[in-house]
């Protein structure tokens, strides 16, 4: 029964369409640890993705006084505060880096694709991250099969990503799958370890990028937060507990304020949930578009609005596409309603007041 099993693995793991034979070459196959020499004290993300990154790593670590392996760490593991770990592994390639992370209480120079085998012993951590760098894995899935032996049963692995990267250094099948297929390439690597319970996922997009970001001229969108975790079989679950709650805009609104606020919104045209001057907006004039019930509207055009922020992440959850929506009153109507918007400078055109 068992070598039948293990047969049928083998062949579904050969079979996968996911894996060819160069799907983990690089450009570059030097020694990482060359590549990884110099010091690289900058930040990987802006500054609203690194905020979301250290709620979601805030909200799905549950655990009291959590001993944590960041894998492929560098100068900041990103971790909120309040999270109280008893431990924190840093394992990386860059000594200085690892050093200087105020975070670390420990630190172990090792190279995840000479050797996958973590030197580290079983059943010892709580939760392991993994912080934009699951790119640059050569041996996914013997690493992925590592951290669950070093997790306690339960224990999460929370692997997290975005857009960016050293090309040269990730692998093909990174390179070249999009974004949405590099979370089913993460999901796969938990699926084909074998170690984990099913996945869940997390993702932050479309969001405007903060202005006073570096590529804030070039870049309209604040970079993109994907996160796909589970928990290592045999453990009590506690997936229901591992919930994002606190990321930015996330928070839902006193009902009753919120009430308050629309009920009065002809006298003071401020949005209920930022209490913004509304934008006078006319019309699109579309015949083949919706009939409007009057020459203009009135909108919040405050791309900080948590109405608007939380939009995002509720379409992508709907939709999966990138789209969110702004607030609209009907003065006609005396109503507010959504006006669905692909992008931060969607409709903004039409305002006129
Ligand atoms: C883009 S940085 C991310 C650093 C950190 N996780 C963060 O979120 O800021 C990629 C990290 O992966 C580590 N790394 C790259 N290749 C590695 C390898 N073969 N073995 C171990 N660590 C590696 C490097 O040391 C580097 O710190």
């Amino acid at each position: 029964m068992e070598t039948a099993l293990n047969f049928l693995d083998e062949r579904v793991s050969e079979m996968s369409p996911i894996f060819s034979n160069e799907a983990f070459s690089r450009l570059d196959a030097s020694d990482d640890g060359v590549f990884y020499q110099r010091d690289r004290f900058v930040s990987h993300l802006d500054s609203l993705a690194l905020s979301t990154v250290e709620h979601v790593i805030g909200d799905l670590i549950v655990e009291e006084r959590p001993a944590i392996l960041d894998l492929m760490a560098g100068w900041d593991s990103h971790l909120p505060e309040g999270l109280n770990p008893s431990e924190i592994v840093g394992l990386g390639l860059n000594e200085n880096e690892l050093k200087k992370n105020p975070d670390l209480t420990a630190y172990v120079l090792h190279d995840l694709n000479k050797d996958p085998h973590l030197p580290l012993p079983d059943n010892h951590f709580d939760a392991v991250i993994n912080t934009v760098s699951v790119d640059y894995m050569t041996q996914p899935v013997q690493v992925f099969e590592e951290v669950a032996r070093i997790l306690k049963p339960g224990g999460l692995f929370l692997v997290i990503f975005s857009n960016r990267m050293f090309p040269q250094k990730a692998v093909k099948v990174w390179r070249e799958a999009n974004e949405d297929e590099r979370l089913i390439l993460v999901d796969e690597f938990f699926k084909q370890s074998r170690g984990f319970d099913t996945t869940s996922l997390f993702v932050s997009k479309g969001k405007p990028r903060p202005k006073d970001d570096k590529y804030a001229d070039s870049t309209p969108l604040s970079d993109p937060v994907y996160a796909v975790y589970a928990e290592k079989k045999g453990g009590l679950p506690n997936m229901e507990k591992r919930r994002v709650i606190s990321v930015d805009g996330t928070q839902q609104p006193d009902k009753d304020v919120l009430a308050r606020k629309k009920a009065c919104i002809k006298e003071t045209l401020c949005c209920p949930h930022c209490d913004q001057k509304l934008n006078k907006w006319e019309v699109p004039d579309n015949p083949f578009c919706q009939t409007w019930d009057n020459d203009y509207m009135y909108i919040c055009f405050n791309d900080e609005c948590p109405y608007y922020v939380r939009g995002w992440d509720k379409m992508y959850q709907d939709t999966l596409q990138g789209m969110s929506y702004r607030l609209m009153y009907n003065p006609e109507k005396d109503r507010c309603m959504p006006i669905p918007v692909p992008s931060p400078h969607a409709l903004k055109d039409g305002i006129i007041g």
